[in-house]
């Protein structure tokens, strides 16, 4: 029943590609993130729940919601759309590529369990867009050891439509119930 979602990913690529294409080697003082860090974490882990990590997440998805949050094409936080209006344009990219090069910081986290038998179906839906490990590529983000608590919360503003940056992840969200997108969100979270 998923296929027919598919209709975008292509396109999607497609735009990735010509965003990513002027980004050069991370050339950013440490000024310009001082403040990114304040939230996002100085050692890449947030301190809150519900604050994503950028550390090691895929550039061209950043250079996106960066934009995203700046156009209001992603209007589910006004935190980060008043911040990013305040980073130059030409920044972009730059922070991006610094916060994409480094490492997705290590949690202690617990051995991962295979996925409950009621969701390795849905699971394996996800694998085609953000990669066999959850680790993102270029038809989405990582997804792999993001908290419970955003995934959770990004799943349910997708299926109310509250974000709307993206023609796929509506419709597969509204696939899943509430209880289905729980499952998944503390699955991905132990990864
Ligand atoms: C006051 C706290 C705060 C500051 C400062 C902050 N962020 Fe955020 N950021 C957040 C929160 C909270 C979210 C999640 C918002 C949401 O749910 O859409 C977020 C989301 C993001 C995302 C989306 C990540 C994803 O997985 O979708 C990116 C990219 C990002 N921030 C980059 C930055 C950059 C770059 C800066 C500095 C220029 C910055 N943030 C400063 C709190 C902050
Ligand atoms: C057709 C490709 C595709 C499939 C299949 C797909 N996703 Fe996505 N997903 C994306 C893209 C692209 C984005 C980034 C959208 C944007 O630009 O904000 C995304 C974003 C997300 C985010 C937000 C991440 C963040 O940091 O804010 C979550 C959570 C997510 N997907 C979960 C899932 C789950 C769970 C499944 C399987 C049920 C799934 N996705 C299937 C393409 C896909």
């Amino acid at each position: 029943m998923f296929k027919n979602l598919f209709s975008t990913i292509f396109g999607a690529a497609a735009i990735f590609a010509a965003i990513a294409a002027p980004v050069v080697a991370a050339d950013v003082n440490e000024e310009k993130v001082r403040v990114c860090n304040s939230c996002h974490g100085p050692d890449g882990l947030p301190p809150s729940p519900t604050t994503p990590n950028i550390w090691g997440q895929q550039l061209n998805y950043l250079v996106k919601q960066m934009n995203d949050y700046r156009s209001g094409e992603r209007k589910n936080s006004p935190i980060m759309s008043a911040i990013v209006r305040d980073v130059p344009q030409e920044d972009t990219g730059k922070i991006a590529a610094y916060y994409a090069a480094k490492s997705w910081p290590a949690r202690q986290a617990a051995a991962a369990a295979p996925p409950p038998a009621a969701i390795a179906d849905k699971i394996e839906t996800c694998r085609a867009c953000h990669a066999q490990n959850f680790q993102g590529g270029e038809q989405g983000p990582r997804l792999a050891g993001l908290s419970y608590e955003y995934l959770v919360a990004s799943m349910r503003r997708f299926a109310d439509d509250q974000r709307t940056n993206n023609a796929d992840m509506p419709k597969l969200m509204k696939a899943l119930t509430d209880s289905e997108r729980d499952a998944v969100a503390k699955y991905l979270a132990g990864l």
